[in-house]
């Protein structure tokens, strides 16, 4: 009877932890846009029937990313008006979340990059690209830092931050959904990093694109205590306070009810023992 009773006591302390902690304690990171690139504006190709295709394209993104653990790649259309599109949601993101910064990147591209076939947007919790040519399973290492040049890192951490980070490079590339967080210390401070790749690239090729991004931003990051890296198949966030949530909706198949499973099984059990 001890025993089931300290089960219950955990199975219920860690449901109202799993529930309160990710909107209450965590610090909440906010939804930016963090940059753009159009392709130059071409007026004189620009088709009605690839801002048809366009068009359907965004919509079928923006429907499939959610159920398709934040993200989804497809192409509409026919020879020259055929247009290539993915979109990524960051993987510790709530599936509204995920859905409202798709539209917002959707708005953005079309109110920034109206007459562009080729496009790129990213938010801190999204990214959408598309083309009219195929880009799929192509790693590019192509990306930006962004920094806060006030942000000084203590000198005697610079080295132990990089190289948590270069672990979480090596360990990302081999989980599931490429996608990893990680709480490190450095000396007696905390730390946390957190990593993504595009699902299309193989994990080679995501270790690669995250070992170009540390290798080429050494210098820019290193002695920053925040910073990220967007880039077309590899990002990177790197930052003093816990800026992601432990829980990754998108990435689990919504099996919430593990803990509400286990207290139903030991009520059950208990009251077979009382009938006894
Ligand atoms: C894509 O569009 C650009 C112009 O924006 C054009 O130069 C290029 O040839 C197009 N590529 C394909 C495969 O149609
Ligand atoms: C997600 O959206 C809700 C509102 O819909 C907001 O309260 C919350 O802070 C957001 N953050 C994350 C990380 O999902
Ligand atoms: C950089 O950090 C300083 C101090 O925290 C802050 O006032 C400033 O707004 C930041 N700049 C940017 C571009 O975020
Ligand atoms: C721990 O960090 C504090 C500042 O946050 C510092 O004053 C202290 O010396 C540090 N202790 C050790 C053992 O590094």
């Amino acid at each position: 009877m001890e025993t089931s009773y300290y089960v219950v006591v955990l199975c219920v302390t860690s449901l109202f932890f799993v529930l309160v902690l990710p909107n209450g304690f965590c610090i909440a990171d906010r939804n930016l846009q963090r940059g753009s690139e159009c392709s130059a504006a071409d007026h004189s190709v620009m088709e009605a029937e690839f801002e048809t295709n366009l068009g359907s394209l965004l919509d079928s993104l923006a429907s499939n990313v959610v159920g398709h653990h934040g993200f989804y790649q497809a192409s509409v259309g026919k020879k020259n008006n055929k247009v290539y599109g993915e979109v990524l949601c960051r993987g510790d993101i709530s599936a509204n979340n995920c859905s409202n910064c798709i539209s917002e990147s959707v708005k953005f591209a079309s109110h920034n990059c109206p007459k562009s076939r080729e496009v790129l947007v990213w938010f801190t919790w999204c990214f959408l690209r598309y083309s009219n040519e195929s880009f799929f399973g192509v790693m590019e290492s192509t990306a930006a830092a962004i920094t806060n040049d006030t942000d000084l890192e203590d000198p005697s951490l610079v080295s132990e931050g990089l190289d948590v980070m270069s672990s979480l490079v090596v360990s990302a590339p081999e989980q599931p959904y490429m996608f990893q967080t990680l709480m490190m210390m450095a000396l007696n401070r905390s730390r946390y990093g957190m990593v993504q790749c595009t699902r299309d690239i193989s994990r080679t090729d995501c270790l690669a694109c995250l070992k170009t991004q540390v290798t080429n931003f050494r210098n820019v990051i290193g002695n920053k205590r925040r910073w990220e890296i967007y880039g077309h198949n590899c990002f990177m966030w790197y930052n003093d306070y816990q800026f992601y949530s432990d829980v990754t909706p998108l990435l689990s198949d919504a099996r919430r009810t593990s803990c509400v499973g286990i207290l139903a099984i030991v009520v059950t059990v208990v009251s077979f023992l009382l009938v006894l």
